[in-house]
């Protein structure tokens, strides 16, 4: 019998779609769900076959989504690692059976570059360190100790270990920035409330600043204020990371008073890499994402203008 290539019309083969394994953190926050909705829409866009997994969370369900890509036989493998160490192992499969791989929006811990194509996403360590900036300036008149409560990202993972050092490495400038309480709240809404809780428990009306590693930590925070009878914003003022809408419908309600950008819409980005890199073109190792910072004097006029 004829091969299948004789039978099917000139060109098919060429148009065969790039198939993409996707596998994202999970769907922890706004952010991420901005996230996901890029990729998925880029890759329609794009005309690239995806394959999308979510792994809630779970570094081992990143794992196994790699490990069943690579037995799938993808073209490129591309993930956002919800941690940062632990990948060499399936970054070596990967490697071995010849699937490029691209790291979206946080860092691996390797000696190994050779492990990915490339890395694209923000600079956490900036992002931090803007939020410091912001705050040394609001506070640059101001007599007597800032008491900063901390609400951490993931542990382990590349955003909240690269904020943490950013905000840090400005503050220390001036002794009177404490940071008096600091814990995870795993980048979501409720753990962000209940750890406020338990620092306004704790702390009460000593805490002068909070600084969280997102948005979604930051709003749950502000419902915690408010049941403890304080008015974020104002009684504590707070500061936290993604630009996200509901970080300036927060902005526009006076409880909110900062927010610097993370970019999720790294979909386009991602579509034109993974084409490149299967067309054999060079791609830059590291591929940083423009970003701005926006207080809550501009909310109102910027908001209008997000797209996530
Ligand atoms: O890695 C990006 C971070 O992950 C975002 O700041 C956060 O909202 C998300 O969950």
């Amino acid at each position: 019998c004829a091969p299948l290539a004789a039978l099917l019309p000139h060109g098919a083969w060429a148009q065969k779609p790039i198939v993409l394994g996707f596998s994202q953190v999970g769907a922890e926050s706004e952010w991420r769900t901005a996230n996901t909705e890029s990729i998925k829409s880029a890759a329609k866009e794009a005309g690239i076959e995806l394959k999308f997994s979510d792994a809630q969370q779970k570094q081992e369900n990143q794992i196994k989504a790699i490990r069943s890509f690579i037995a799938q036989r993808v073209d490129v493998i591309a993930f956002s690692p919800v941690v940062e160490s632990g990948w060499e192992p399936v970054l070596r499969e990967a490697k071995a059976a010849k699937i490029p791989v691209v790291l979206t929006d946080r860092a691996v811990n390797t000696k190994d570059p050779s492990l990915y194509v490339t890395f694209m996403g923000s600079d956490f360590v900036e992002e931090g360190r803007k939020a410091g900036r912001w705050l040394v300036e609001k506070m640059k008149d101001g007599k007597g100790d800032v008491n900063i409560v901390e609400l951490q990202g993931t542990v382990g993972s590349a955003p909240a270990i690269d904020r943490k050092k950013g905000f840090e490495e400005i503050i220390k400038a001036d002794p009177k920035f404490k940071i008096i309480r600091s814990q995870t709240g795993d980048f979501t809404r409720a753990k962000g409330k209940e750890v406020m809780e338990a620092f306004l428990k704790a702390e009460g009306k000593k805490i002068n600043v909070l600084y969280a590693h997102n948005d979604d930590m930051a709003i749950g925070a502000i419902q915690a204020i408010e049941e403890a009878g304080m008015k974020p914003g104002k009684d504590i003022t707070i500061i936290s990371i993604d630009a996200v809408k509901g970080a300036f419908e927060a902005m526009m309600a006076g409880k909110l008073n900062v927010t610097v950008e993370c970019s999720p819409l790294l979909g386009p980005q991602l579509m034109a890499a993974v084409k490149d890199i299967k067309a054999g073109k060079p791609v830059p190792k590291r591929i940083v994402t423009e970003e701005g910072i926006f207080p809550m004097e501009t909310a109102a006029q910027e908001f209008p203008k997000r797209k996530y």
